[in-house]
């Protein structure tokens, strides 16, 4: 057994935004990489989704046990009761991977639709302050002040804001916020809180931001070479899988063809 799979053997690891692209990667990776004794809460709007990983999964991961549960981030109501909700053996979370969320298209001020506006927010930001403060209890109630990881799906988008995108690029910066205090509030424990930015993946991200316009989503890919959610999910788990002293605090991953949000070098036709 690899030194990862031996880390990781025995844990439970909740992943949001699981019925697609990075997160949906995340969990097979997981499984993948730890066959034997692993439990995974997939999470997601899309249960029938879920429900479809979770069955891959257990064709290739029989010592996996899933557990898919519909849960909108978005909505305060269903994260409260969420961790109350879980059945007995899936309560010891031991790893969050914070991922859901989500751009809605690349409008500028003063045209930016306030509903996107909010979504936006309320997905990415508050979602994953709601899902950190449901499970850190957990994490808190164990030895040395507190065990666990929580590893948070930023982005580039983050870092360097750019026009069309001025309201991701800000819940994106939130993110990085919260995560860098939350790791400082938490230095006394042996809680990793762990950022991991991509560059650009190709997945169904850009298919939401264009609200279904395969075509439009398709231009965005056009001549790059995009990461795939697979490479971050690779990440994910390296991550998780250090030793316990060993934090991945911050990490930035681009495809070879980036640089910058927008410098992407694009072959012609
Ligand atoms: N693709 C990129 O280029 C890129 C780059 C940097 C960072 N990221 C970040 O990576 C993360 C994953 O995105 P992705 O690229 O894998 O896109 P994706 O394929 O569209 O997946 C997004 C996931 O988030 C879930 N989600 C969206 N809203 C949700 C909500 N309210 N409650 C629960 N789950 C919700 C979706 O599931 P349901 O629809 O079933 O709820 C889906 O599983 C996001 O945080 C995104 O910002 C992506």
């Amino acid at each position: 057994m690899s030194s990862v799979a031996q880390r990781l053997k025995g844990k439970t690891i909740l992943v949001t935004g699981a019925s697609s692209g990075i997160g949906r990667s995340t969990a097979l990776e997981f499984a993948k990489t730890q066959p034997e004794d692993l439990k995974l809460i997939l999470t997601a709007r899309r249960i029938d989704t879920l429900k479809e990983v979770a069955a891959q999964i257990a064709k290739e991961a029989p010592g996996v046990k899933v557990l898919p549960v519909k849960l909108d981030v978005s909505k305060p109501e269903e994260i409260s009761g969420f961790v109350g909700q879980l059945p007995e053996e899936f309560k010891q979370v031991d790893v969050l991977v914070n991922n859901a969320g989500l751009v809605k298209g690349v409008a500028q001020a003063p045209d930016i639709n306030p509903a996107d506006v909010d979504v936006m927010f309320a997905t990415n930001v508050t979602g994953l302050i709601n899902m950190t403060q449901a499970i850190l209890p957990i994490f808190k109630s164990r030895a040395d002040g507190g065990k666990g990881d929580i590893i948070n799906i930023g982005s580039i988008a983050g870092r360097e804001p750019y026009q069309g995108g001025s309201i991701y690029c800000a819940t994106k910066a939130a993110v990085r916020s919260f995560t860098d205090a939350l790791r400082r509030e938490l230095v006394a424990t042996r809680i990793r809180i762990i950022e991991i930015d991509p560059g650009q993946v190709e997945t169904e991200f850009s298919v939401v931001r264009f609200g279904g316009d395969k075509a439009k989503a398709d231009k965005v890919y056009e001549g790059v070479e995009p990461l795939t959610p697979e490479d971050i999910a690779e990440v994910v788990v390296f991550a998780a899988g250090r030793r316990e002293n060993v934090v991945l605090a911050d990490s930035l991953i681009f495809p070879n063809h980036q640089a910058a949000a927008t410098v992407l070098h694009r072959r012609s036709a």
